[in-house]
């Protein structure tokens, strides 16, 4: 058992919402705060149905998901649960200059002991720990969506990152039931998003040359390559923003007009078509999360 029994996520989307439950299905205590109480009431009752889910499937019973959802606390009080948190999970907007004036904020608010990590993956721990007291305690501990299904979780080192915060990082992660993938060296996408950007891009390259259309592509993926969803299902899933801002923030970094998001992005991050979140994104859905056919560019 670590030393973490209480846990601060920042921010309820679809990712902080599911961290946040799968601390408090593992025993701990945690609170998962936003700025917004109608952001927290979505993520409650996205959380209420997964775990209902869950417990028809026969995979929790009720008294374990009741138990669960006391350990659990949505709230806008960001401050209270920061000077009693063991360890801080940042999963807010992928923004850098958000993010360094939160921990800025939580590095004074959270005792000195308490970790701090992100679970940003477009953003390396030394981006953010120069703008905290202590930065040895700075890691990012990053989770993949769903977070309530995906195990893996990669916890990565900064170049000041403490030996001590890497193994109580990776101890947790193992405590909350997930598979730890350490990265001793930081760079930017860390391995696994690294690997499914490139995917991402040839898709992209594929679809914009005019070679097969999205849902021909999807089913490649799926049907050749054994992959559980294709890149644009995935896109959809994840949400196309989050792409498009970690595409912008590598072009502002590198200059390298390769690095732009895919003029195809941009017309749907535009249009506010951003995934299963808006009901639109590569795909349309029905209110109840059914694929009903592509999105025409
Ligand atoms: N949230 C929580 N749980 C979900 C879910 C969601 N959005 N979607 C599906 N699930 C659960 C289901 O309830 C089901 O649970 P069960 O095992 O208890 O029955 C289980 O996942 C399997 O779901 P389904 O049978 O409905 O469908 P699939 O077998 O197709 O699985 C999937 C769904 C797990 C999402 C699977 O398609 C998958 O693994 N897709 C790839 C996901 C992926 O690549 N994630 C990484 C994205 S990159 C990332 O997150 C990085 C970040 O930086 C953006």
């Amino acid at each position: 058992m670590t030393n973490i029994r209480t846990v601060l996520v920042i921010g309820s989307g679809a990712m902080g919402s599911q961290i946040a439950m799968v601390c408090a299905n593992a025993g701990l205590t945690v609170t998962c705060t936003d700025l917004d109480q109608s952001a927290l009431d979505r993520a409650e009752s996205m959380l209420r149905a997964r775990m209902d889910s869950t417990v028809a499937k026969g995979r929790m019973t009720a008294e374990q998901r009741d138990a669960a959802f006391e350990r659990l606390t949505l709230t806008t009080d960001r401050d209270s649960a920061a000077r009693t948190a063991d360890l801080v999970i940042e999963a807010a907007v992928e923004k850098l200059v958000v993010k360094r004036s939160l921990f800025a904020e939580l590095a004074d608010l959270a005792p000195e002991s308490a970790i701090l990590a992100s679970n940003s993956s477009s953003f390396v721990p030394s981006s953010m720990a120069s703008a905290v007291t202590h930065p040895g305690r700075f890691c990012n501990i990053h989770f993949f969506n769903p977070a309530l299904v995906m195990k893996c979780v990669e916890v990565v080192r900064g170049p000041e990152t403490t030996d001590d915060t890497m193994v109580a990082a990776t101890a947790f992660v193992e405590e909350i039931g997930k598979i730890p993938v350490v990265l001793e060296k930081e760079i930017p996408g860390f391995v696994a998003n690294r690997i499914l950007g490139a995917v991402r891009d040839e898709a992209l390259h594929l679809l914009e040359g005019g070679y097969a259309d999205v849902e021909a592509i999807d089913t490649a993926c799926r049907t050749a390559l054994g992959y559980p969803m294709g890149p644009f299902e995935l896109m959809d899933l994840t949400g196309i923003d989050i792409g498009y801002l970690v595409k912008k923030q590598r072009f502002a970094e590198s200059g390298d007009p390769k690095d732009q998001p895919a003029d195809t992005v941009t017309r749907l991050v535009e249009r506010g078509d951003l995934g299963r979140k808006t009901g639109r994104g590569w795909y349309i859905y029905s209110d109840s999360g059914e694929k009903q056919g592509i999105n025409q560019l």
